[in-house]
């Protein structure tokens, strides 16, 4: 019998893509990635196991999601089109990594996922596979199969026995890790509607919300955030705090019309308080501490490691490149930054870094001035010479 492990969330999808597997002829191996998308586990393993998986394998991947993904994509300030943070294209190349392993394991010859034909998961969760292991079978079941709705989903589920809960699913589809959470479908399929209230997951209510501004303190050392408020924090618990501080708020929300690597415009909201903040404060600790040239050129950068994060480019030598000159560039991004939070927006209102290359005595307007006003003339001059009648 050959085998398969399938990456399994619990949902519909992949408990029926269970059955239709076995079906086939494959054994399956049910493999669930922890990346702190808040699931109950226990239920889905049950599931599982009814629905044909001769194992389940939970693998907690939290921590190495931070460590491995998270902070690199921090130290390059990377956000897709202007405003998506990426949780869920992060996550993919991590979990797909992590089957690989589990396939190796388990002695499997295929892995599958229960991704859609349309979207940006399945190159995702594919090419990192092919990247890792171009001997193993991909099945994408989802891609496949007979059943054109959810509706006959469900039935074939209930006619096989497989313990679904209906009535629980949401009309929207869901995507939920720590850098934050991404929903789509349903209503939202009208780029003209507004988001509905009960479409927000993490920052539902704040629109009524009248929280006072408060101010937290983020320390830095050489990029990656270590402390909160002054006390060191274990990184988990970093995110975790951030996200429960600004998640009332309303912080991180984003509603926008992003083009999908498979050549689709599509609508999606996200709700990424950590993220927002933490960005927003690394960004503005590097304006304090690299020189303009280094500044500019990161720039562009940022959005080349979007873009590949975004692509499913994770494995690659460009991204091992790019870290590699990331890195570098993160060795006096060291500091304390303060954030105002308010609703819906985050700000950064004071940092401070040893490495500083801020001089008052350049800056400044007052009577401690050191700044050579006589200088700039000739400057001027020079720069101007080549646009000069
Ligand atoms: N559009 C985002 C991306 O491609 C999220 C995709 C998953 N979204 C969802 N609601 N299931 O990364």
């Amino acid at each position: 019998m050959k085998k398969v492990v399938l990456a399994y969330s619990g949902g519909l999808d992949t408990s029926v893509a269970i059955k239709w597997l076995k079906d086939r002829g494959y054994e399956v191996v049910a493999y669930m990635a922890d990346v702190g998308q808040e699931k109950t586990t226990t239920a889905a393993i049950h599931r599982a196991k009814v629905a044909g998986a001769s194992k389940v394998v939970v693998k907690d991947l939290r921590k190495r999601f931070i460590t491995d993904y998270i902070w690199p994509a921090l130290k390059a300030n990377a956000v897709y089109e202007g405003r998506y943070t990426l949780a869920t294209a992060l996550s993919r190349p991590l979990i797909a990594a992590e089957q690989v392993a589990v396939a190796h394991a388990e002695k499997a010859t295929a892995v599958a996922h229960g991704c859609t034909g349309k979207g940006n998961d399945q190159v995702r969760f594919e090419v990192t596979v092919q990247a890792l292991d171009g001997s193993l079978e991909i099945i994408a079941p989802v891609r496949e199969w007979e059943f054109k709705s959810r509706e006959e989903e469900i039935t074939y589920a209930l006619r096989h026995r497989i313990p679904i809960d209906v009535t629980k699913k949401s009309p929207f589809s869901i995507d939920k890790n720590i850098w934050g959470v991404s929903v789509e479908a349903g209503v939202l399929e009208d780029p003209n509607v507004e988001p509905p209230l009960e479409s927000f997951q993490w920052t539902r209510g704040a629109e009524k919300g009248n929280l006072k501004e408060r101010v937290v303190e983020i320390n830095f050392e050489k990029g990656v955030p270590v402390g909160l408020n002054g006390k060191k924090k274990e990184a988990l618990a970093l995110i975790n705090e951030l996200n429960d501080l600004g998640a009332p708020y309303g912080i991180g929300r984003m509603d926008m019309i992003e083009n999908r690597l498979v050549g689709i415009k599509s609508r999606e909201t996200y709700e990424a308080p950590a993220a927002t903040i933490l960005l927003q404060a690394h960004k503005d600790l590097e304006s304090l501490v690299l020189d303009r040239e280094l500044l500019h050129y990161k720039e562009g950068i940022s959005q080349k490691y979007a873009e590949l994060v975004y692509y499913g480019l994770w494995f690659t030598p460009l991204r091992e490149a790019l870290d590699a000159f990331i890195e570098r560039t993160q060795k006096k991004v060291t500091g304390v930054v303060r954030v105002k939070l308010r609703k819906y927006s985050a700000h950064v209102v004071g940092r401070k870094s040893p490495y500083s290359l801020y001089k008052e005595s350049l800056a400044t307007y007052s009577a401690k001035d050191k700044f050579d006003q006589r200088l700039a003339k000739g400057f001027i001059d020079l720069w101007a010479l080549p646009y000069r009648k």
